[in-house]
């Protein structure tokens, strides 16, 4: 690799002048622009244990009405980040809090927003007038721009975990959010139960129709783990178990900046998929054990929260010999797809 020139290299004067007209020399800063070989990372691996955590986001249903938070959101904030609220470079974690009686009340916004359900049952997220109920395990979309509230009717908190894919939006300058009048949902079913009910069949007034950008906006956790099961029955113990989940008219990834896909790990079984190029972030779902994550082992249970750097080399082990444990994946190679650089690295598994 080439040594390139530095800023001393170059005579004050011009320096000066190049400061004047407003433009810089690429080639100093041209190796933290493109590091050679692999990125260089500010994320960290990291885990936010729950247990720490929901006392907190508790507090802050006492100290904090809704009204006051619109949104009462505890956000992740990597270490390495420095301040920077997110979980990775491209990935926004909260965890959000709505107590009984609340509403959250009706948004819309240029970032796309997900939330995976972490406790709690009785509440709702109404999205373009069709009313999603929310249980544990459950994935809901609130895409970019379309109307999105939450209430809460149950008894008991309800906590979700947010994952937005804001740091790319603020990155562009493109983010912002307007309020809007409260939805009139009715009490109908969502589409997971009526139009996209089982995997291979579509309402045949869609066929030859351009597909939706978002046809389904909720996919409930009993019916993914049920899903789960039947693929580990069909699979060989070195084949991973792991469930995408997809837009139903496109077959596509069913979100456009983030990824999301549910693993199971059977008893006592230690996952060890390739190095990929996305940076990505995992909800516990259900069981405990350990995440070595770029060499740090972090060790997991239900409902904490874990974020992966872009290359990092992972491996996911479940603690129980007798008992699977199930984890959601949030990651970004849908955009790095999208964008052209995607990769995956066979030949460098973990050790
Ligand atoms: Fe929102």
């Amino acid at each position: 690799m080439t040594a390139l020139g530095t800023l001393d290299d170059l005579p004050p004067r011009y320096l000066d002048a190049l400061a004047a007209s407003s433009t810089q020399p690429l080639w100093p800063s041209m190796r933290s622009i493109l590091p050679y070989d692999r990125p260089t990372n500010r994320t960290v691996p990291h885990l936010w244990r729950y247990r720490e955590i929901r006392p907190l986001l508790m507090e802050a249903g006492e100290l904090t009405p809704i009204e006051k938070a619109e949104r009462r959101v505890l956000m992740l904030a990597n270490p390495g980040l420095q301040g920077e609220p997110f979980a990775t470079a491209s990935i926004f974690f909260g965890l959000q809090l709505i107590l009984p009686g609340e509403t959250a009340p009706n948004h819309r916004h240029s970032p796309s927003a997900v939330r995976l359900i972490v406790e709690g049952d009785g509440a709702f997220t109404t999205v373009e007038g069709e009313r999603c109920p929310m249980a544990k395990g459950d994935v809901i979309l609130t895409p970019a721009q379309l109307w999105h509230e939450h209430e809460h009717r149950g008894s008991g908190p309800m906590v979700w975990l947010d994952a937005l894919d804001a740091p790319l939006v603020t990155k562009m300058e493109a983010a912002y959010c307007i309020e809007g009048e409260p939805q009139n949902a009715g009490n109908r079913p969502d589409s997971s139960q009526t139009r996209f009910r089982r995997a291979g069949l579509l309402p045949y007034d869609r066929l030859g129709k351009v597909a939706n950008s978002y046809a389904q906006f909720r996919y409930p956790w009993t019916e993914v783990r049920v899903a789960l099961a039947d693929l580990a029955g069909g699979a060989g113990p070195a084949e991973p178990v792991q469930l995408a989940y997809i837009n139903p008219e496109t077959g596509g990834s069913c979100m456009p900046v983030l990824g999301f896909s549910a693993i199971m790990l059977r008893p006592g079984e230690t996952l060890a998929p390739p190095r990929r190029s996305s940076s990505c972030g995992f909800l516990v779902v259900e069981g405990s054990g350990e995440a070595e994550i770029d060499g740090k082992t972090l060790s997991f249970e239900e409902n904490d929260v874990m974020a992966a750097p872009t290359h990092a080399t992972l491996r996911l082990r479940n603690g129980s010999s007798r008992e699977p444990a199930f984890l959601l994946q949030i990651d970004d190679a849908p955009m790095q797809r999208a964008l052209g650089f995607y990769e995956e690295f066979a030949d460098d598994r973990a050790a």
